[in-house]
């Protein structure tokens, strides 16, 4: 499986004008040996699908929404559909990331999303990972409750557009990441725990993503076993220079 970068630009850059300078910094002098997604502000996303149809090196690379609402249309203030997303070029989008959790995002919420989300056809990034290691193993069963109540009712076909990203929380934006070991450990079982709602072994079916302090120094190691098969990528993608740099690392 080659590898997926997804960019999670979160709520930054502070205006259009640097969103349109940092997704050009992102264009490549050839086609990847990986795929790139990038996830920036709803708001900035039609000048970013309009960016990628001109500026040759971005064509390339996808275009992702950071969260939907859990209903297709009507009376949700503030939240985005799955077509919104879709009209301004988006085919990926995330569900679930801890950031939205640590907001009130239930389990249940994010079982709606995804399954609106997979309904419209959008590719899901869905995000899963326990608060903290505690050391008694008590992040698999957090994780296997996320996934489980994340997918209850979702079908076997609809799982091929489906991306299970590992990110422990204590791991994100401290420049402290699990170790390559700690996450395909956790990759592995997350392998095994969609083996047991989808009946078989999904190596090749369902990818698992690690996100949390990932940078260019760090990346390839993850890689290894080929249970990990690409990263979510939060301040690391704030400078197309780092986003390059892990890029590089993970294909040369
Ligand atoms: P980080 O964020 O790379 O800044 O740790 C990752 C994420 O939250 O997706």
């Amino acid at each position: 499986m080659s590898p997926l970068l997804v960019a999670n630009w979160k709520m930054n850059p502070r205006t259009l004008a640097r969103a349109q300078t940092l997704f050009a910094s992102y264009a490549l002098k050839k086609k990847p040996r990986a795929g790139i997604v990038v996830c920036p502000p709803a708001s900035f996303l039609p000048a970013m699908h309009a960016l990628r149809k001109k500026k040759i090196g971005l064509q390339t690379i996808a275009l992702g929404g950071q969260n939907i609402g859990p209903a297709t249309e009507g009376a949700f203030t503030g939240n985005i559909s799955p077509s919104m997303l879709k009209e301004f070029g988006a085919g990926y989008v995330i569900i679930g990331h801890s950031e939205c959790r640590a907001q009130g995002e239930t389990n249940e919420l994010i079982n709606q999303k995804v399954k609106t989300a997979l309904a419209a056809n959008l590719h899901v990034l869905l995000c899963v990972g326990e608060i903290e290691r505690v050391h008694d193993g008590a992040e698999f069963s957090v994780i296997r409750e996320q996934i489980a109540i994340a997918l209850d009712g979702v079908t076997k076909s609809r799982m091929k557009r489906l991306t299970i990203c590992y990110e422990p929380v204590w791991a994100i934006g401290t420049g402290n990441p699990a170790s390559a070991a700690e996450a395909i450990e956790v990759g592995l079982f997350i392998l095994r725990t969609i083996a047991s709602v989808i009946g078989k072994h999904p190596r090749n079916a369902v990818r698992v993503l690690y996100g949390g302090s990932v940078n260019a120094e760090n990346a390839r190691d993850f890689l290894e076993h080929d249970v990990i098969s690409g990263f979510l990528v939060g301040g690391e993608s704030l400078s197309g220079r780092s986003l390059l740099g892990i890029l590089h690392a993970i294909t040369k």
